[in-house]
C-alpha cells in the first residue's frame, strides 16, 4: 500500500460499494487538503450519501480506502473514527429532544472527552466542558436560549444545535449532509454564515443541492455522478468544465450566477 499522506486530511483512494449486486460507488477518488471547505454536489441517487456512510464508518466498503489525516481508517467502527478526528452531522434525530441546548451540548463535550473511563476523569472535566459547551452556545448563536429544550427550538435552530454538536469534541474533519435542507432563504443564507464561522480551521465535506449555497461556500467542488467523482476542483473551474456541464451541472450554474452567488 502507499505510504500515508499526512498532508490530506481526507482522502478517498479507489473506493467502491456494492449492495447486493449493484454497485452504487464505483471507483471514487478525491484528495481534500487540510482546511478546505469542498461542496459534494450531483443528482439524487449519485452516492453522496452512501460516500458520507463510507467515510464515517457507518458502511464497510467492498473495495479501496478512506483514509483520515494520513490514516486508513476503513473497517473502523464509526466512535472509533470520531476518535481520530471525524465528526457527522445525522440530520436533527442526534439531538436529545427533552435536553436544554446547554445540555445537549455538555453531554458531546463530555462524550468526545471520553468520560465514561473514569468517574474521576469525569469531575475533573467538568468545569472545561461546562466552559466549552458555553463557548459553543455562544458560536451557534443559541446562548440567549440556553435553558430551552432542544425540542421546543425552531428547525433553524435545531440544525444549528446539531452543527454544535458535530464541532463539539473538536473533529478537524465535519461531513454535511444537506445541512441547510428544509430551510427558507434567509434561514440559508444566515446558516451558511454560520458555518463558514465555526468551521474556520477545519476541513468541512457538505452535501448541497443548492448552487447558490455551494458557489458561496466551496473553496472546491465534488461532482459526483454515478457513484464517482468526476470533478473535482474550483467552483470556477467546475463551472467551466464541459464533462460536468453536460453530466450534470447546465441549468444550475446559470442559476447560482444569477443568484451573484
Ligand atoms: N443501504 C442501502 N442498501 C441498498 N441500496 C442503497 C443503500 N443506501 C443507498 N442505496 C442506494 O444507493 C444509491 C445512492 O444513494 P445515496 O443515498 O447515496 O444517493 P445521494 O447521492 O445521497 O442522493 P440524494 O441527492 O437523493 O440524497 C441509491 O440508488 C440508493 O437507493
Ligand atoms: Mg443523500
Amino acid at each position: 500500500m502507499a505510504a500515508d499522506n499526512a498532508t490530506y486530511a481526507l482522502e478517498l483512494r479507489d473506493l467502491r460499494k456494492s449492495f447486493g449486486k449493484t454497485e452504487i460507488i464505483r471507483g471514487a477518488n478525491l484528495a481534500v487538503a487540510s482546511g478546505e471547505r469542498v461542496a459534494i454536489i450531483g443528482p439524487n441517487g449519485a452516492g453522496k450519501s452512501t460516500l458520507f456512510n463510507l467515510i464515517s464508518g457507518r458502511f464497510a466498503p467492498t473495495s479501496g480506502d478512506v483514509i483520515l489525516n494520513g490514516q486508513r481508517i476503513n473497517g473502523m467502527a464509526p466512535y472509533e473514527i470520531n476518535r481520530r478526528g471525524l465528526s457527522r452531522s445525522f440530520q436533527i434525530t442526534n439531538i436529545f429532544p427533552k435536553l436544554s441546548v446547554f445540555e445537549n451540548l455538555r453531554c458531546s463535550v463530555l462524550w468526545s472527552m471520553g468520560y465514561k473511563y473514569t468517574f474521576l476523569r469525569f469531575l475533573s472535566n467538568l468545569d472545561d466542558a461546562n466552559e466549552r459547551a458555553k463557548e459553543l452556545m455562544e458560536m451557534i448563536k443559541l446562548d440567549k436560549k440556553r435553558d430551552t429544550l432542544a425540542m421546543n427550538l425552531t428547525y433553524a435552530e435545531q440544525r444549528a444545535l446539531e452543527i454544535g454538536i458535530t464541532i463539539a469534541g473538536g473533529a478537524n474533519v465535519i461531513l454535511l449532509d444537506e445541512p441547510t435542507a428544509g430551510m427558507s432563504k434567509s434561514e440559508t443564507t444566515r446558516f451558511i454564515h454560520l458555518i463558514k464561522e465555526v468551521t474556520v480551521g477545519r476541513t468541512l465535506l457538505t452535501v448541497e443541492h443548492d448552487m447558490g449555497v455551494v458557489f458561496g461556500l466551496a473553496d472546491k467542488i465534488a461532482v459526483v455522478v454515478y457513484g464517482e467523482v468526476i470533478a473535482f476542483d474550483t467552483p470556477a473551474k467546475v463551472r467551466a468544465n464541459q464533462r460536468v456541464q453536460e453530466a450534470y451541472l447546465g441549468s444550475a450554474v446559470a442559476d447560482a450566477q444569477g443568484a451573484g452567488h
